[in-house]
Formats: structure tokens, C-alpha cells, sequence
């Protein structure tokens, strides 16, 4: 009789747009702090953690050629760290089915992270306590804490300090642009543009969370805003007629997802998602669009 396959653990995890982000000066440690309100959005990655020799990843997707397949990988750091704690090895095989635009502002680095994380706790019988585990995405990065948890939170210091906030349901298409823009070249870049004016402390817009608890999406749409949007823009300036392309096409409001490329629109219904979708890619301005909703859930091991 053969041995029965190793049994693997699957993980869902969301990717995420900010509605807001406020971004104060740099701190001394080189971060900046943040108003950072995150909404958790139905584009989903799935890791799954099979029991292995040594640590390996791989990656399966439209986009996987550009995704590491090393340690720098979050997947990776995460079963390390996790091992770590536990006084493990990290003996897992880690396989990411990839369908978030790859450095595209959306957090998929940071969502892979949480997944794995989730997966190898499950896997190895750790039962984490969730705080603890928050601990381990804080130190993976700054948006890995939200990928864990998602639905809508405002993340206060540099977006790791979660408090969940309301939100009712949204309509979004995403264009996502050639290639990835570097986190950190934007967060430069902010700061070029920033050198010689005071930065005011980074603060929620209470508009911005009336709008997203009331579902109101036009109310959302007027308070929509990202301060990360000039740098990428100025690194990206084609970026403009993708936004224009999406608003001249019904959109109610567009705006850089994160540290971009990959653009956000807020449509009114899954009909207004279809024909702006639809225009944005016969405008040329874009690499390909998808259609999604809000708010998501967080990670969670799928049956
Ligand atoms: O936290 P994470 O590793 O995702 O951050 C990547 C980079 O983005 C940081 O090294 C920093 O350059 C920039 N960053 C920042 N302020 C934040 C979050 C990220 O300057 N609050």
C-alpha cells in the first residue's frame, strides 16, 4: 500500500486599495507615519503549505515569472519566522496561486505573507494566539498586519496599528499598469517632492470614514485620497491618462492604489464595473483591468 499525499493547508487572502493615505514626514528610522485606511478587496491569492524537505516555493499565475522564489520572498520570511518562534524547522513547501498585480500597490507581497503564515500555523498544529501572529506580520512589513485580518481598518504608525472601521459594499475595477513600481523608489519620491515644505501629521478624514461606513458611494467618491499619488505619478506619468480614461468612462472617482501603478475606480454598480472596465482596456492605457468588491475578508484556510 502507498503512502497516503501529504496533506496541505490552502489559505484565501485579499488584496487591498487604501481609500486614504495619509503620509506624514520621515521618521528617523526612514518610515513615515500613516493615516492608512485599508479596504480589503475580492482579488484573492490562495497559498497552500505542504510538508517538505527544507523550505521551497513556487508560484503558479499569469504573472508568476515576476514573482522571487527565494527568501526575500514574505511567503518565506513568514515560515521562517513562525518556525523560528516555535522552535521548528521550516520544512514546508509553500505554493502561491498568484492573482494580485505583482509590485502593483495592492499588497500581494504582503497578502502572500499573511497566507503563509496562517497556512504553516495550521499545518504545524500551532494554534498561534492572533495577536502574536499580528506580531509576526508587523515584522514581515507594514501592510501585512491588514492582509491578515482584512475588511476595512484604519492603520495608524507606518500602517501596522490596526482598528477596524465600518464599511458597507463597493464597486471597484482595477487597471493594472506594465510592470511594478519599488514601495520605497515612491515613498523617495514623496519626499523630493515634500523637501522644503512642512508635512502636516498624517489624520483620518472623518468625511472619508462617514462615506465608507454609510455605503454612500458618491460620498466616498469626493473623499477618496492619496498622498502617495503625486510621487507616483511623477515616476509614472502615463498613469494620468489611465486615470482619465477611467473617469471619462463613468468611473465616480479614480485614484493610484497605494504606491501604484495599479489604479483604482470606484463604480457605482456591477454594470457601471463591466463598461468601465471595458473602456478602460480599449484606451490602450492599461495592461489588462479587473473587477472587484468590497470589503473582503481577511486570511482564511479554506475547507
Ligand atoms: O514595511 P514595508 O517593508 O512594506 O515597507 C517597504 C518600504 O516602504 C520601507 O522600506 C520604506 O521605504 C517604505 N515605507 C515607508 N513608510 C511606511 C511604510 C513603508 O517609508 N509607513
Amino acid at each position: 500500500m502507498s503512502a497516503a499525499p501529504a496533506a496541505g493547508v490552502t489559505v484565501r487572502v485579499p488584496a487591498k486599495v487604501n481609500v486614504q493615505l495619509a503620509v506624514g514626514a520621515a521618521r528617523p528610522d526612514g518610515f513615515h507615519d500613516l493615516a492608512n485606511v485599508f479596504l480589503a478587496v475580492s482579488l484573492h491569492d490562495e497559498v497552500t503549505a505542504t510538508p517538505a524537505d527544507g523550505l521551497t516555493i513556487g508560484c503558479t499565475g499569469p504573472d508568476a515569472d515576476q514573482v522571487p522564489l527565494d527568501r526575500t520572498n514574505l511567503a518565506a520570511r513568514a515560515a521562517e519566522l513562525l518556525a523560528a518562534r516555535a522552535g521548528l524547522a521550516p520544512d514546508v513547501h509553500l505554493h502561491i496561486a498568484k492573482s494580485i498585480p505583482v509590485a502593483g500597490g495592492m499588497a500581494g507581497g504582503s497578502a502572500d505573507g499573511a497566507a503563509a503564515l496562517l497556512a504553516c500555523d495550521t499545518l504545524w498544529g500551532l494554534d498561534t494566539p492572533v495577536e502574536d501572529l499580528l506580531d509576526i506580520c508587523a515584522e514581515l512589513g507594514s501592510d501585512v498586519p491588514f492582509s491578515l485580518v482584512g475588511g476595512a481598518a484604519l492603520g495608524t504608525g507606518r500602517g501596522e496599528l490596526l482598528t477596524p472601521v465600518e464599511a458597507g459594499s463597493f464597486h471597484w475595477v482595477f487597471a493594472v499598469a506594465d510592470g511594478g513600481l519599488s514601495t520605497p523608489a515612491v515613498f523617495r519620491e514623496f519626499d523630493r517632492l515634500a523637501a522644503g515644505r512642512p508635512v502636516p501629521a498624517p489624520e483620518a478624514s472623518p468625511a472619508l470614514l462617514a462615506a465608507l461606513a454609510s455605503g454612500d458611494a458618491d460620498a466616498l467618491a469626493a473623499t477618496l485620497a492619496n498622498d502617495l499619488q503625486p510621487a507616483a505619478l511623477s515616476l509614472r506619468p502615463q498613469l494620468a491618462q489611465t486615470l482619465a480614461a477611467g473617469t471619462e468612462a463613468g468611473a465616480l472617482a479614480g485614484l493610484v492604489s497605494g504606491s501604484g501603478p495599479t489604479t483604482a475606480f470606484l463604480v457605482r454598480d456591477p454594470e457601471a464595473a463591466l463598461k468601465v472596465a471595458a473602456a478602460l482596456e480599449a484606451s490602450g492605457t492599461c495592461r489588462t483591468t479587473r473587477v472587484a468588491t468590497s470589503p473582503s475578508p481577511g486570511a482564511v484556510v479554506l475547507p
